[in-house]
């Protein structure tokens, strides 16, 4: 039986961090930290993650700030709103929600956020400063992940690290940031082959591709360290019937409510084998945000 890593437990703490060094900086006469968010059009899971955004800002006194733009916004309208927040002297985070609606092009519009403002990590500078293990701002996810496993006192030095995924939010930042606390580090992705066998030589398995289920029991060593990052929802019951089989309770919430989430490893069947292991939800998903309100502290307090 494996020890559940309590993503929402050590999100919980680092936002307690966040929120006395908030209070701690009023109190010495300097102004709350301030995060925008950029949210165009209407996909409802973005709606979600920035009114939980803007939640965990509260609670922690950042300063939040909104800029919701239509569907249809042009690729120069989100410019200039992203060039008049890396101009505001009290802005110190800047976060474009993604996926942008089509055509708008993602990787154009984060290039012209003012790096000391990228708390999403995605700018080429900061990708730049993590590659060469410098000091700069890192994707939220990955850097809250690993703050969580070095509480937990996981050893990474030496051990075989396998990463599913190559995103650059997620699986390419976590590869590198498990190499920078040396482990060997293997980054595994959709034309892998004999996914199954790589699964099985990894201490720490990273699951970051999307896939509702798609890491069997079979596929941990016995012992590992398994973090899921997949955050998906299932519908459809026959795939729920071979992904849940181990998971009674998902199962059942499927039939009652018609869709259920679940992570990208069979938690059911991994908890057998695992010697520690995120659950879905209440695992990584808190730590994003928590690693998003660490990061508007960090640039405030880098940007004096
Ligand atoms: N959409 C889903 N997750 C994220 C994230 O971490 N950052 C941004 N900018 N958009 C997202």
């Amino acid at each position: 039986m494996a020890q559940i890593l309590d993503g929402k437990a050590h999100a919980d703490r680092m936002l307690e961090v966040v929120r006395t060094s908030v209070e701690a900086r009023i109190s010495a006469g300097l102004r709350a930290p301030c995060l925008a968010v950029v949210l165009v059009g209407e996909n409802p899971a973005s709606q979600v993650y920035v009114k939980n955004k803007v939640a965990a800002c509260i609670r922690t006194g950042i300063r939040s700030l909104e800029r919701f733009l239509p569907e249809t916004t042009s690729s120069s309208t989100l410019l200039a709103t992203i060039l008049q927040l890396n101009e505001a002297p009290d802005v110190d985070g800047i976060l474009v929600q993604l996926p942008l609606p089509k055509p708008l092009d993602a990787k154009a519009i984060v290039q012209r956020i003012d790096p000391a403002k990228d708390v999403d990590g995605l700018h080429p500078l900061n990708q730049g400063l993590l590659f060469q293990g410098q000091k700069g701002l890192r994707p939220c996810t990955p850097n809250a992940v690993m703050n969580m496993l070095k509480a937990y006192g996981v050893v990474m030095q030496g051990k075989r690290a396998v990463v599913l995924g190559r995103s650059e939010i997620v699986g390419k930042p976590m590869a590198l940031m498990l190499l920078e606390e040396q482990a060997t580090v293997t980054i595994a992705h959709s034309r892998t082959l004999d996914l199954p066998a790589l699964c099985r030589e990894a201490d720490i398995l990273v699951a970051a591709m999307g896939q509702p289920g798609l890491v069997e029991g079979s596929w941990i060593k016995p012992g590992a360290v398994v973090v899921d990052v997949g955050i998906n929802r299932v519908e459809k019951l026959g795939l729920g019937e071979r992904i849940f089989a181990k998971d009674p309770k998902k199962l059942e919430t499927l039939k009652a409510k018609g869709s259920v989430l679940c992570g990208d490893v069979r938690y059911g069947e991994a908890f057998e084998v695992a010697g520690a292991i995120t659950p879905v939800p209440g695992g990584v998903g808190p730590l994003t945000i928590a690693g998003l309100l660490m990061n508007t502290l960090q640039a405030c307090e880098a940007r004096g």
